[in-house]
């Protein structure tokens, strides 16, 4: 059984989960670079649990109860405690690497460590931590409170009672889980993945604007964003970050990163949470920027 549950990286992934997991009765540990992020994330958990109150979704005694379930930490050593450990910080695997090692001096006897990567290979990153029979993916989708799906990746070390354990917890926070080897992308995003980025070289060769293309994607096939909204929604850094992940491991130039996709980021427009990206946010309504 899970209980207590450790969360480092506190952005959009790790506060989702954070409060999707204390939502669900688990205490939550919540670590970012310092403890200023990990309080900041608390806060904007905070924020997002009044909305659901505000919408008659969830009481306030509940949101309260979640949010107080939920606490900001400044190192590892309180996650000595944890059950489980989700690794949930940047899409760069040196980033993740570093945490594994330092996680790892504090992973207790019999707890899990699991990474929220969406594309990093799990079977190399399970020999940064001390045990990779303990290691596996547990990858959630964004918002992580609405999104019903849950991949679950053992790597090649991982013991079968690990993933047992795994999918177990994710079906107790009410999710559907997919199964999926450790494979580039996994599965759903070796799937979305290329849409996105060919989206990218669609915009790129002008054969229609930003907005069109979103259309054509809501209108045409029934999506509810379409694959610009959805790559602003996800992170243009960390879009190119698994693409890369994909042309890296594969070698298949089919998933060779799209150059305007390359320059939005080294332009710092990473979307949503720098508030441009494709769109541009800073008014009511988000504006294209092409
Ligand atoms: N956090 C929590 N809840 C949120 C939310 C957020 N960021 N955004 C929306 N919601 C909730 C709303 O509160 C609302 O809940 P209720 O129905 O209970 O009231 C519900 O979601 C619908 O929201 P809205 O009516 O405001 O907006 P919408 O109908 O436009 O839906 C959306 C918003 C759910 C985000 C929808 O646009 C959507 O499903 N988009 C696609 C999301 C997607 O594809 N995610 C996967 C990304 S890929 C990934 O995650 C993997 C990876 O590794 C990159
Ligand atoms: P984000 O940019 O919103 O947040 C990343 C967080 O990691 C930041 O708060 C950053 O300060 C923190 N961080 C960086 N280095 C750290 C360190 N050394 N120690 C602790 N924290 C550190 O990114 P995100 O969208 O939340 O993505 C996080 C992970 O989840 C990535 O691996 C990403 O691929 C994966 N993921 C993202 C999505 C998505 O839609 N954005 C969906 C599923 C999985």
């Amino acid at each position: 059984m899970i209980g207590k549950v450790a969360v480092i990286g506190a952005g959009q992934m790790g506060s989702g989960i954070a409060q999707s997991v204390a939502a669900h009765g688990h205490q939550v540990m919540l670590a970012d670079v310092d403890l200023a992020t990990a309080e900041n994330a608390r806060a904007g958990i905070d924020v997002a649990l009044g909305k659901a109150v505000g919408r008659g979704k969830m009481e306030i005694a509940e949101a309260e109860a979640t949010l107080s379930r939920i606490a900001a930490i400044a190192d590892y050593e309180p996650m000595t405690e944890a059950d489980l450990i989700i690794e949930a910080a940047t899409e760069r695997e040196e980033v993740k690497k570093a945490i594994f090692e330092k996680a790892g001096k504090v992973l207790s006897q019999g707890a899990i460590m699991a990474s929220n990567t969406s594309s990093i290979p799990i079977t190399r990153m399970a020999n940064y931590s001390p045990d990779p029979e303990r290691f596996i993916g547990l990858h959630f989708f964004n918002p992580v409170p609405v999104m019903k799906l849950i991949e679950v990746i053992p790597g090649l070390a991982t013991a079968k009672s690990t993933t047992d354990r795994t999918i177990a917890f994710a079906e107790s926070l009410g999710k559907e889980v997919v199964l999926s080897q450790d494979e580039p992308g996994f599965v759903v995003n070796r799937i979305l993945l290329p849409m996105i980025n060919e989206a990218v070289f669609v915009l790129g060769q002008s054969t229609a604007g930003i907005e069109d293309i979103d259309k054509g994607c809501r209108l045409g096939l029934n999506h509810p964003m379409g694959p610009l909204q959805l790559a602003d929604f996800v992170g243009l850094d960390t879009c190119l970050d698994i693409i890369k992940v994909l042309y890296k491991t594969t070698r298949d130039s089919k998933y060779r990163p799209a150059p305007l996709l390359v320059k939005y980021v080294e332009a710092g427009w990473l979307g949503r949470k720098t508030g441009r990206g494709f769109y541009d946010y800073s008014g009511e309504e988000p504006v294209p920027t092409r």
